[in-house]
């Protein structure tokens, strides 16, 4: 366990990240949301592909998250605490709803994006199975940030977070790196983003390389003109 010689108290991991992650996945489950709303008989397939492909980054850092905490966080905490103290089996079975879930989604946004379909029908299928992915996501992040949170910041150490998010970025595609940095960026305020370029200096740089990028998919989210 890692203690500080000088205060005798551990040092904690740095929630930054996930904290971004997951309040980029808040935001943007009600931005895509709204954007969704939107949409009229005449925005098929352009803006529906549009924020159909948005969505498609999004699902992509879901899916990716999930990835990370199942192979590397949550088996590191179940080693220390046990599976059951930090409701391992809920939070895995909400995992594999949200795969299902998320699918739903893509399917629905794929129907809608069809010219020759029952617009009505098809939005109002579309809305539902983005609202019923966004109660599950829902949940699920306040199951983890209640239950498993809390105890990897007292039972896991700064130094075994920091090897574990050095393995977490190792594993990450260059495309979802393309798209994630300045997802998170975008989504941090000030003080975060602060403390993101400080702990992680090349960020600076490839949130600037890949903005554009990212705001390709982004400006499906911005409100119709
Ligand atoms: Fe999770
Ligand atoms: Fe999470």
């Amino acid at each position: 366990m890692s203690t500080s010689p000088a205060t005798g108290q551990r040092s904690r991991p740095d929630d930054l990240i996930v904290t971004l992650v997951h309040q980029s996945l808040r935001d943007d489950a009600a931005r895509l949301a709204g954007a969704l709303a939107a949409v009229g008989p005449g925005d098929r397939p352009g803006r529906v592909a549009a924020i159909g492909a948005c969505y498609g980054q999004y699902r992509g850092q879901l899916d990716l998250h999930h990835r990370h905490e199942d192979e590397l966080f949550f088996p590191a905490l179940a080693a220390r605490v046990g599976s059951e103290a930090m409701h391992l089996d809920e939070l895995t079975a909400q995992h594999h709803a949200l795969d299902t879930a998320l699918q739903a989604v893509c399917d629905r946004l794929a129907a809608l994006a069809d010219p020759a379909g029952d617009f009505g029908a098809d939005h109002a299928g579309a809305v539902a199975a983005l609202s019923a992915m966004t109660e599950l996501l829902l949940a699920h992040l306040t199951l983890e940030e209640k239950h498993a949170l809390p105890l990897y910041q007292t039972e896991i150490t700064a130094a075994e977070n920091r090897e574990l998010e050095a393995r977490a970025r190792k594993a990450t595609p260059r495309d979802r790196a393309r798209f994630m940095i300045p997802w998170l960026v975008t989504h941090a305020d000030q003080d975060q983003r602060t403390a993101l370029f400080r702990s992680i200096p090349p960020l600076r740089l490839l949130y600037w390389l890949n903005l554009r990028y990212y705001r390709r998919f982004e400006a499906a989210l911005a409100p119709a003109a």
